[in-house]
């Protein structure tokens, strides 16, 4: 009985299982991205998942029979990474897969056989499952394969009917299990054992769809999709306890426990937990980065940043401080470059976002641990929805992290207050964006039932006729409004283009018999269009046809500004990187700003190498082709989506063929020479990991040279120079100030000496003793000794205490005391320290002479009233 398998690397179980199936006739595929294009779901989470539409019938197959290995992330066992022995993040899914070719007889077959005859796993230590009803699976196992029937288990809905989300593909499956204790018994064989049991094959027979309603519909085709985790096959073959101790893991975690200087053999559990997590989540951030992602607050941006931070975390609860994730990452590197070159090709990027995140997060981190031992510290007992909310929204610590601090601690966290104040930050957030004043949208709520969507005729006409359908005052349904009244208008149909997609609305008129209304802006609202503006002649009634036309000029601008945005995305992603995404964009008449993704600055080579891209692209004079087709068609031929934005089923394409194609809504030029010029203006961050740029095209590029150019006339005439001495002349120019400056400084304090004589009428007297404490203005610590000096001199027994402000933010104090008064147990030294406490500094010297000095300017006064009041106390 006792078994021992015969070691095999993880690159090596890789290798056999694709040849194996390559032999079969099955076309060798390489893993598709992290990054689905099923819009559906945020990552990939299984094998199956690139093949869908063809599992779908709506794409062609090029291939009857496909195999893989899959990168994959499921992140919703998260909590048990590292807890139990096989839970992952990130790991590779292996997969036959049939396109309506072999089904259920060859699957099992070619199943067995590998196992059996490529990972020599002895038949007595294999159990299988199918599903209850399916007995063409049982017979197979039974007849074919010859499997005793009570080693053929029948399990229900949940563990072998798989689907690969509430809708799509699924079919009942059957699993090959691995039993690591087959001296148990036949008897009581309970699969979901996982002391026992693990599951290393899942054999899905693919004939149905599951719509929306939860209905089964038959596929056309019958389908195989197989799965076999990469990760739990090295667990059996490399005999190591758990996934993460096999050598596609291992590795990442020693490297980790040497930076902490831990020995992981030798580890208690919960540390061991800690650095599993870690070698789990390095692997998983370092190829989902690979393959385009930042990491940010929302979709997959979030997941990244989330096992980023669980890293960092976990790192510091096995004792390393300070920074450390890309020494783990280059350990993954290493692990994976072999069979995924693009890890080391987006190396600098993936290391570069690393380290941002992990600067930051560290620093966060330290003033949330701060103030989350003050909580615990009241041994609460819970940590309060509020509380945990604070942690959240000031101290980015996510409330996953909160939970497992406050577990630790023994206690819990009130996730229902915390959820609670997150809905009140999301109506906050709601409430400040709110696209139409509410008023008028509570007025158009009501007509609804008699208000239809606007027809929108923009994208090819500028004028058309119109119907007024409501015309609203200040928010209210009215008739008709007279001139020099504020309206919003709804037509039947505009040629005005409403506000979305970062792109402004039209301006324009609306004209009709002696009537005229100059429109400022235009915003909609469930496609119901919202004209703003102002009666400028007659009276506008209800019901009333009128013309509509819009401003041209602003049109072409905005045309030209949104184009050149499109055209700025893609010269980013050829410049930057592929993975550079739109994070926001506004498209105004006068300038353009985009937002993207993008974990550092660019230099001033890399803006002017984008911008001259954009210019050779406007110079080439590319037509414009729009279209209008589904979003999985456009999708699949690479248009550029924005993450996070709810996309209809049919959408509009802009494509500059061979340049930039992406959806969207907005109006655009027909040719990129239309756009004329382009112009960067700033490039800067706008929060961590996303940058900003602003531009100028078209028109708007002129106007902004104008300016330019009327800043530098100006220049030019006062200094009398030509442009290009304008920088040599105020170099010289701040030079010189410099120096004067210094000079003026120099008077000042003599100045302030000279002055110091006539100080010594406001002495005070404090029994035998003379007291004089002065502010002496922007005197320096050098004059401000020669002055305390001479008046301690000229004052004989006397304590002498004088401040002043040397330049903006400094103080300087100096203390001369005679003898007496040190004799009186006040040393000048230790007296000028405690006073320049008072001022955020300190310093001291000798009992008669001393000087200090402080940051807090605005303490000055304060200080120099203490010292008065102490020498007064001290000297009576
Ligand atoms: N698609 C199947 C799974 O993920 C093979 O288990």
């Amino acid at each position: 009985m006792s078994f021992q398998p015969q070691y095999m690397s993880g690159r090596e179980i890789r290798e056999q299982f694709l040849q194996f199936f390559e032999k079969r006739g099955h076309q060798r595929l390489p893993s598709a991205s992290l990054v689905p294009e099923d819009p559906t779901v945020l990552l990939t989470i299984a094998g199956m998942l690139p093949f869908k539409p063809i599992f779908l019938g709506q794409k062609e197959r090029d291939y009857p029979r496909a195999t893989t290995s899959q990168k994959c992330i499921r992140t919703n066992d998260i909590e048990n990474v590292g807890r139990t022995a096989r839970h992952h993040t990130f790991f590779e899914m292996l997969g036959n897969f049939s396109f309506g070719d072999y089904f259920k007889k060859e699957a099992i077959a070619w199943g067995w056989e590998l196992m059996t005859q490529v990972y020599g796993l002895p038949p007595e230590r294999l159990i299988v499952s199918v599903y209850k009803d399916d007995d063409d699976a049982f017979d197979i196992w039974h007849q074919d394969i010859g499997i005793a029937k009570h080693r053929i288990q029948r399990m229900g809905e949940d563990d072998n009917f798989w689907k690969s989300g509430p809708t799509g593909p699924c079919g009942p499956c059957s699993e090959i299990y691995y039993d690591f204790h087959p001296e148990k018994g036949d008897t009581n064989i309970d699969l979901e054992d996982d002391s026992r049991f693990i599951e290393l094959f899942n054999l899905v027979f693919m004939q149905y769809n599951r719509d929306s309603d939860g209905n089964l519909t038959p596929l056309q085709n019958k389908n195989i999709d197989t799965g076999m985790g990469l990760e739990r096959m090295a667990q059996v073959l490399q005999s190591v306890p758990n996934n993460y101790e096999t050598d596609l893991i291992f590795p990442i975690i020693k490297t980790a426990a040497e930076i902490a200087g831990i020995d992981y053999s030798q580890s208690d559990d919960k540390t061991k937990v800690s650095l599993k997590v870690i070698g789990d989540h390095v692997r998983a951030v370092v190829h989902t980065i690979a393959d385009g992602v930042s990491a940010s607050n929302i979709g997959r941006g979030y997941v990244v940043r989330r096992l980023i931070r669980r890293v960092v975390r976990h790192g510091r609860l096995v004792g390393i401080d300070g920074a450390f994730i890309n020494q783990v990452a280059e350990t993954a590197m290493q692990l994976s470059e072999a069979v995924y070159p693009n890890v080391r090709d987006r190396e600098s990027f993936i290391k570069a976002e690393l380290e941002r995140e992990e600067t930051q997060f560290l620093k966060t981190l330290e003033r949330g641990e701060k103030l989350l031992a003050e909580i615990l510290e009241a041994k609460p007992k819970q940590i309060s929805g509020e509380d945990a909310f604070t942690l959240y929204d000031t101290y980015g610590f996510p409330l996953e992290l909160t939970q497992e601090i406050a577990e630790e601690n023994g206690i819990g966290v009130d996730v229902a207050a915390f959820e609670a104040e997150m809905e009140k930050q999301r109506e906050r957030a709601r409430a400040a964006h709110e696209t139409i004043d509410l008023t008028v949208q509570g007025s158009l709520d009501k007509l609804a039932e008699h208000i239809h969507a606007t027809a929108f005729l923009g994208y090819t006409d500028v004028q058309s006729t119109a119907k007024i359908e409501a015309l609203l005052v200040d928010g209210k349904i009215v008739e008709s409004a007279e001139a020099g009244s504020e309206v919003q208008v709804v037509l039947d149909r505009t040629p005005f283009y409403a506000e979305s997609g970062g792109q402004i609305g039209d301006r324009g008129y609306l004209s009709g018999d002696n009537v005229v209304v100059r429109i400022d802006d235009v915003k909609k609202e469930n496609d119901i269009f919202v004209h703003f503006g102002r009666v400028e002649r007659g009276t506008l009634n209800s019901g009333e046809a009128i013309a509509a036309k819009i401003d041209r000029a602003c049109r072409r601008r905005a045309q030209a500004n949104h184009s050149a945005t499109h055209l700025l995305q893609a010269a980013l992603k050829q410049i930057i990187d592929d993975g550079v995404s739109q994070a926001g964009s506004l498209v105004a008449f006068d300038r353009l700003r985009f937002d993207f993704n993008c974990p550092r600055a660019l230099t001033p080579d890399e803006v002017q190498q984008v911008e001259d891209l954009v210019n050779t692209w406007i110079a080439e004079a590319h037509s414009a082709q729009v279209a209008e087709m589904p979003l999985e068609d456009a999708k699949a031929k690479g248009a550029v989506a924005m993450f996070g934005e709810k996309y209809a089923d049919v959408v509009r394409v802009i494509d500059f063929p061979g340049v930039s194609m992406e959806l969207c809504g907005g109006t655009h030029v027909h040719n990129t020479a239309e756009i004329g010029a382009f112009k960067i203006i700033s490039e800067s961050g706008i929060s961590s990991g996303v940058r900003r740029i602003e531009a100028v095209s078209g028109p708007a590029v002129l106007d902004y040279l104008n300016l330019r150019d009327r800043v530098v006339k100006d220049l030019c005439d006062r200094f009398k120079v030509k442009p290009e001495e304008v920088s040599d002349r105020i170099t010289s120019l701040q030079e010189e100030l410099k120096a004067t400056q210094k000079e003026l400084n120099a008077v000042k304090a003599e100045l302030a000496v000279a002055k110091s004589d006539s100080l010594v009428s406001e002495a005070e007297s404090v029994g035998e003793f003379k007291v004089l404490v002065a502010n002496l203005g922007t005197a320096d610590a050098k004059s401000l000794q020669t002055a305390a000096e001479r008046l301690q001199q000229k004052l004989g027994e006397a304590a002498v205490v004088l401040g002043a402000i040397p330049s903006v933010g400094k103080v300087s104090l100096v203390a001369a005391f005679s003898k007496g008064v040190n004799q009186k147990g006040l040393q000048a030294g230790k007296f000028i320290g405690g006073i320049a406490k008072l001022c955020g500094g300190g310093g001291g010297g000798r009992p008669n002479l001393a000087q200090a000095g402080g940051r807090d300017a605005s303490k000055l006064p304060e200080a120099l009233e203490a010292a008065k009041q102490q020498l007064a106390d001290g000297l009576k």
